[in-house]
């Protein structure tokens, strides 16, 4: 498994962070023992970067495939914090480090490798994130230099929702990486990407599979089963999306699976996709993907052009 650095940290992280967020909340589904070989098969194939949150409800699952593996102690963990949560109003130390400590203990681990720092407020729009930002800025990064003191987290990286939030987020002092959404047919974060890069801030790409519309087993929505998640009529743009980059791109047209996990490592800055890992099969196919991606400016700019182009406002 290929392995980058995450630019102003000292973390060696696999090119593919395994994502749960879609493995079962309950004991009695069926789908656990698969979910759990998934993550074993994971590590097992030099997958060394874990990432989960308890908004998932699904860390009890990883828990004891985390406490037998016996490359445990190499993994890094990238846990998300929000703090403020939506409701909050404020910052509350005391509340992160609840969060921190939890993690610690689910994913039977000493050190959160980075902290994937969000803040929340009502509404979710730039200008009351921002006035929030701007008040409570120093607190948070005085908070994470007490945790690095005590030895409970390495790093902080920030997942800030919109692209002018995610500038702002570039000032906060010891911010280490962006983590943002970002794939083929999700490029607003791409000039924020490269100011951060240009600072000396990484990058975290999530979701690159775009929850599943951009691998190769559905050509369109009329291929979905019958009751899929992806049948609903607010992905039936993103299909559009997918069908004009098979058009633009034959590697894409060949297999859209391997093109979409290699695209986010065609930036220098990015060192690795979060994705969601279901099955052991998943694991293999994708592992097998991802080895040797080389940076490529040219496709980059082709497939931000047809993203510019495909959601411009119309008229
Ligand atoms: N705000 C945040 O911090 C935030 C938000 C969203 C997600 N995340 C993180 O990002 C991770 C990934 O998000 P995501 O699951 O929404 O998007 P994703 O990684 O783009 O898509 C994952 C989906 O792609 C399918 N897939 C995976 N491997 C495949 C393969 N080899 N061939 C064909 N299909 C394959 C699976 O579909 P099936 O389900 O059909 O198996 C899987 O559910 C989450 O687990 C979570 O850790 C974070």
């Amino acid at each position: 498994m290929d392995k980058r650095r995450l630019l102003g940290t000292d973390l060696d992280v696999s090119v593919i962070c395994y994502g749960p967020m879609r493995a079962p909340q309950t004991q009695d589904d069926p789908a656990v023992a698969q979910h759990q070989r998934a993550l074993r098969a994971a590590i097992d194939r030099g997958v060394n970067f874990i990432h989960s949150s308890y908004e998932y409800g699904v860390r009890w699952l990883m828990t004891p495939v985390l406490r037998d593996h016996p490359r445990r102690h190499d993994l890094l963990h990238v846990i998300k914090a929000p703090v403020p949560d939506w409701d909050d109003g404020g910052f509350d130390p005391a509340k992160l480090e609840a969060h921190i400590d939890a993690a610690l203990r689910e994913l039977c681990t000493d050190r959160i490798a980075l902290v994937q720092w969000m803040w929340r407020c009502r509404p979710h729009e730039d200008p009351p994130r921002l006035t929030l930002l701007a008040g409570i800025r120093d607190a948070v990064a005085e908070s994470f230099e007490r945790l690095r003191d005590k030895g409970k987290v390495a790093h902080m990286g920030c997942f800030p929702y919109f692209p002018q939030s995610a500038e702002a987020a570039l000032d906060i002092p010891g911010n280490r990486a962006l983590i943002a959404y970002y794939n083929p047919i999700e490029m607003e974060m791409l000039p924020v990407i490269q100011a951060a890069a240009a600072r000396g801030q990484g990058f975290l790409a999530i979701r690159p599979l775009f929850e599943g519309v951009l691998t190769s087993r559905y050509a369109d929505q009329a291929a979905l089963p019958a009751g899929h998640r992806l049948a609903k009529p607010k992905y039936a743009a993103h299909f559009d999306h997918r069908a004009r980059l098979a058009t633009l791109l034959p590697e894409a047209a060949q297999d859209m699976t391997r093109f979409a996990i290699r695209f986010p490592l065609m930036l220098d800055s990015c060192a690795s996709v979060i994705v969601g890992l279901n099955s052991e099969t998943q694991v293999h196919e994708l592992c097998d993907h991802v080895q040797g991606v080389q940076p490529d400016d040219v496709t980059v700019a082709r497939v931000k052009q047809l993203f510019d182009e495909m959601t411009q406002p119309k008229g």
